[in-house]
């Protein structure tokens, strides 16, 4: 394996050793090898494409009084520790400010084809089977219900309503997992996507029968 990739695995993995479930080293692995996998087909630069996966989660804005820049610094200067050249470190930055589904929400300034393929990878990381056990641990820790039939999705929410919203978990499924398809960029992620979308569709077919008392 490249040394560069794997010292910046170790890096990572010691980083996020204390890590909450959603975004831990396994949150991280997935993503790499979920971006590697598309990047077969998209055929953009694998070490970008693989240092911007590794890197994208290594200091959470959540957990760093908001800032939004603490993330792209600490990879940068890592990378630079390591003797990265500059273009590649600068680029693989790029990615982490850009990759955010809040970044998203805002402007966007920088594109490039390395930066669709880790978000594609990232975002699949929260739809499927995988995503389901995201979405309910994530509930279970804001102490949300499971499901309630009263309380329905909010479809129109404010980047400020998102963040606060105290809503059952199932609802989270309309309001952010299923809407996650459409947001693809690369054939390849399409592609995964809606296989994990029509799991997500069953899934709930199946709990709202149980929920039912169907046998
Ligand atoms: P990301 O890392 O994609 O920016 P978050 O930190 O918001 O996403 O969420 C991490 C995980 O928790 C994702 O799988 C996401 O779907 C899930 N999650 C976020 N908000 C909610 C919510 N209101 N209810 C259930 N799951 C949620
Ligand atoms: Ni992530």
């Amino acid at each position: 394996m490249n040394p560069i990739i794997e010292k910046t695995i170790e890096f990572v993995k010691e980083t996020l050793a204390d890590a909450e479930a959603g975004h831990d080293w396994f949150h991280i692995e997935r993503v790499y090898k979920t971006a590697l996998t598309i990047n077969e087909q998209e055929k953009g630069d694998e070490l970008i494409v693989a240092l911007a996966a590794l890197l994208h989660d290594i200091a959470d804005p959540k957990f760093n009084d908001g800032d939004e820049e603490i993330g792209p610094r600490i990879a940068g200067d890592f990378l630079k520790s390591i003797g990265v050249d500059s273009s590649i470190i600068e680029h693989v930055k790029q990615i982490i400010i850009n990759l955010s589904y809040k970044a998203s929400l805002g402007t966007v300034t920088f594109h490039s084809k390395e930066l669709d393929i880790v978000q594609d990878a990232d975002r699949l990381d929260a739809i499927g089977a995988i995503g389901i056990a995201r979405a309910f641990t994530y509930g279970g820790y804001k102490n949300r219900v499971l499901y309630d039939p009263e309380v329905k999705p909010n479809l129109n929410m404010s980047k400020e309503e998102y963040k606060n919203s105290t809503g059952p978990t199932v609802n989270h499924f309309y309001e952010k997992l299923f809407l996650l398809k459409d947001l693809m960029k690369t054939p390849a992620g399409k592609n995964i996507a809606q296989k994990r979308h029509n799991f997500m569709q069953e899934y709930l077919d199946q709990f709202y029968n149980e929920w039912a008392g169907m046998k």
